[in-house]
C-alpha cells in the first residue's frame, strides 16, 4: 500500500492477459481501485477473484477497444462507478498468425494460383485480418487514451502508458503488419504527449522485450519444453539470456505512473528488454 494511490482509479485494458493481469494486480496492491477492461468479461472476472482475495478493490468491464463508441461509453461508465480516472494502462494489443506470411522472404510461387498449400507469403495472408492487427495496436490504445483523457483534463492530470515493442525498433521478420503498429505506438505516444503536455495529463509508453503469452509460445516454445528456432535465436539475442516475466514490467510502470518520480517524463517509450536492443545481430 502507498497512500498516494489511495482514491486513485486505474484502468487497464488487456487486463486478463499475461502483462497486464499482473500490472493490475501490481495497481491493486498499491492501494489503486482497478477497473479491469478485457474482451472477455469472465477472464477479467478471474483475474478480479485473485485481486479481491488479496484485499484489493476493482471491478470488470467487457469491452473491444477498436469500437470507438463502446469506448467511449466504457470511460462514461467507469467515471460513474469508480468516480474518476487517474491511470490508464492501454495493455490491450497483440499480432495474430494470419497476418504473418510464414516465409521470410518472397517467393516467386506465393502469386501463383497452385502454389503449395503451406507456402503462406505476404500475397497469400488475410488482409482484413492484416489490417485489423494493425488497428488493434493503434486504435485500440487511441480510443481509449481520447476517452479517458477527457476525464483527466477535467481532473487536471493523469498518467497513460501505451505498449509499444521491440518491433518499435526494428521489424523482426514476418511480423509487418505487429511491428508497423508498434512503431507508432512509440510515434503516437510523442505526438498524444505534447499535446496533452499542459493539461497535466503525461504519456509514455513501454517496450516489453519477449514475455512468453499463450500465443507467442506456439512461435517460440519454452525454456522448459523446448524452444523452437525463433525462440532460441531470441534468447541468443538478448544479452541476459532469458525472457521476461510480466512482473518485470511492473517496475518501469510504476516509475512512470508516479508523479513524484516521473512528473517531468512524458513522450517517452522505455524499453525493459534483458539488453535484447544493445545488440545488432552481427
Ligand atoms: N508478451 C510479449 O512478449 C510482448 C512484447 C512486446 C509487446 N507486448 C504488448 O504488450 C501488451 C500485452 O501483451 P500480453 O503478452 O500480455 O498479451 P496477451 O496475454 O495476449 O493479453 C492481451 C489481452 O488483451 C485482450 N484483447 C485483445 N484484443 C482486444 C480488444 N480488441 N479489446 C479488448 N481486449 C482485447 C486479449 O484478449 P483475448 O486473449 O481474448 O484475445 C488479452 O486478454 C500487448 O499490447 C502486446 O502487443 C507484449
Amino acid at each position: 500500500m502507498d497512500q498516494y494511490y489511495q482514491g486513485k482509479v486505474a484502468v487497464v485494458t488487456g487486463a486478463a492477459g499475461v502483462i497486464c493481469s499482473e500490472v493490475a494486480r501490481d495497481l491493486a496492491s498499491l492501494g489503486c481501485t482497478v477497473a479491469l477492461v478485457d474482451l472477455s468479461l469472465e477472464n477479467a472476472e478471474k483475474v478480479a477473484a485473485g485481486i479481491r482475495e488479496n484485499g484489493g478493490n476493482c471491478k470488470t468491464y467487457a469491452c473491444n477497444v477498436m469500437d470507438r463508441e463502446a469506448v467511449g461509453a466504457l470511460a462514461d461508465e467507469v467515471v460513474k462507478d469508480l468516480g474518476r480516472c487517474d491511470i490508464l494502462i492501454n495493455g490491450a494489443g497483440g499480432n495474430n498468425a494470419k497476418a504473418q506470411p510464414k516465409i521470410v522472404e518472397f517467393d516467386p510461387r506465393e502469386l501463383e494460383e497452385d502454389r503449395p498449400e503451406d507456402l503462406v507469403g505476404l500475397y497469400n495472408v488475410d488482409m482484413d485480418i492484416f489490417e485489423n492487427v494493425i488497428k488493434l495496436n493503434t486504435m485500440g490504445t487511441i480510443y481509449p487514451l481520447l476517452a479517458f483523457a477527457k476525464y483527466m483534463v477535467k481532473q487536471g492530470g493523469g498518467s497513460i502508458i501505451n505498449f509499444a515493442s521491440m518491433n518499435t525498433y526494428c521489424p523482426l521478420t514476418r511480423n509487418f503488419a505487429y511491428a508497423m503498429s508498434k512503431a507508432a505506438v512509440a510515434n503516437f505516444t510523442q505526438a498524444f504527449a505534447a499535446y496533452f503536455a499542459k493539461t497535466g495529463i503525461r504519456i509514455n509508453a513501454v517496450a516489453p522485450g519477449f514475455i512468453l503469452n499463450p500465443r507467442s509460445k506456439l512461435i517460440l516454445g519454452t525454456v522448459e519444453e523446448g524452444l523452437t528456432k525463433r525462440g532460441q535465436d531470441v534468447i541468443d539475442h538478448t544479452p541476459m539470456g532469458k525472457f521476461g516475466s510480466a512482473n518485470d514490467m511492473c517496475g518501469a510502470i510504476r516509475w512512470l505512473i508516479d508523479d513524484r518520480a516521473a512528473g517531468f517524463v512524458t513522450g517517452i517509450t522505455v524499453p525493459v528488454d534483458g539488453g535484447f536492443l544493445t545488440l545488432s545481430g552481427v
